[in-house]
């Protein structure tokens, strides 16, 4: 009895001490010709296993899977990697201009988590401005029930470097429409846009309505280095979103490059064969109602505002009353 409830405590402690079990992650990731030859590297394949793992939705760009089955390695070494999570995958056509180089956008996904509820692949037909983009963006809509915003939507955009200037000017007119068409201004640009360094100098940023519409907010440190190369420091990948109810629920400052060579300490040239690139990443806070039962006491715990931190507050109260209660059995037994 004793040997037991003690384990049940450092349980409960445990679950207590977990940081922001509630908060939802979001990633977008250049892998850098993702494909067959990626997919036979296995040290290669559990980096990016331990990656994307992390997030709850996470996009992934320059997926050049021409055979179409490297993608289906990955998810498979995921789902061997991590046994806890269910992922799914939901991928564009193979976009480009050239029938010789194309990329997909892919975005994978935890089952328990998200659920996709829209899809929409951008024509790219608008009047004055056909054939605006290398890769037209791949707008996906999910439904996350426990964050605080409920529904968002994702549109990923991969620029061509040499474009990148009128592409991101044009990923807004992709925006306008996106929020005629679904009625909602929860949505986030997210990817490689090469928004920085030579790609994008920063006189040209006055004719990008992404960066001079006051209602969109860059999310991304301008001095974060989304590269992995020592000798380059570029904020080329990005993550904006829409003022309003989304960007209430990102997590302050949680939107950072994710550097995965320092994390998994790898040598340059191993970080370099899974990717040029970090990872940009965000959190949004937890909206989680739960009710635990306990001998006929019910204690329901709901993150009304839906912070983490209340979460795990509320998680602490509940050790709390947890622990009285077994002191009280304890004693009386
Ligand atoms: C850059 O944009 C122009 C005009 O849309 C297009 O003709 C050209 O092919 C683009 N360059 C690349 C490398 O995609």
């Amino acid at each position: 009895m004793r040997s037991s409830s003690l384990l049940l405590l450092s349980f409960l402690v445990g679950v207590c001490d977990g940081q922001g079990a509630s908060d939802f992650r979001i990633c977008a990731f250049n892998l850098h010709h993702f494909g067959d030859s990626k997919a036979k590297k296995s040290d290669v394949m559990l980096t990016l296993a331990k990656i994307i793992t992390r997030c709850d939705v996470c996009l992934l760009q320059e997926v050049r899977d021409s055979k179409g089955k490297a993608l289906q390695q990955l998810l498979d070494r995921l789902h061997s990697y991590d046994t806890g999570h269910v992922y799914k995958a939901v991928a564009s056509e193979r976009l480009g201009r050239s029938e010789t180089y194309r990329e997909q956008y892919v975005f994978v996904y935890r089952t328990d988590t998200v659920t996709v509820t829209g899809q929409y692949q951008y024509p790219d037909d608008r009047p004055g401005d056909v054939d605006a983009f290398a890769r037209e963006p791949f707008v996906v809509r999910f439904r996350a029930p426990m964050t605080a915003v409920k529904e968002f939507v994702l549109i990923p955009q991969h620029t061509t470097p040499v474009n990148t200037t009128k592409e991101l000017d044009a990923l807004y007119d992709v925006l306008d429409q996106v929020k005629k068409m679904w009625k909602t201004e929860d949505v986030m640009l997210l990817g490689d846009f090469n928004a920085d360094c030579g790609y994008l100098a920063k006189k040209n940023r006055k004719n990008v309505r992404l960066f001079t519409d006051k209602n969109l907010i860059w999310l991304i440190d301008e001095n974060a280095d989304t590269t992995v190369r020592l000798t380059t420091s570029c904020t080329y990948d990005r993550i904006i979103v829409h003022k309003g109810s989304f960007a209430s629920t990102v997590v302050p400052s949680s939107a950072k490059p994710f550097n995965f060579q320092m994390e998994y300490r790898l040598t340059e040239e191993q970080a370099l064969e899974v990717s040029d690139h970090y990872p940009v990443e965000v959190l949004l806070k937890g909206h989680r109602s739960t009710s635990f039962r306990n001998g006929g006491t019910s204690l329901a715990l709901t993150g009304t505002k839906g912070t983490a931190h209340q979460t795990i507050f509320n998680l602490k109260i509940f050790a709390l009353f947890a622990l009285s209660h077994l002191v009280f059995q304890m004693l009386t037994w």
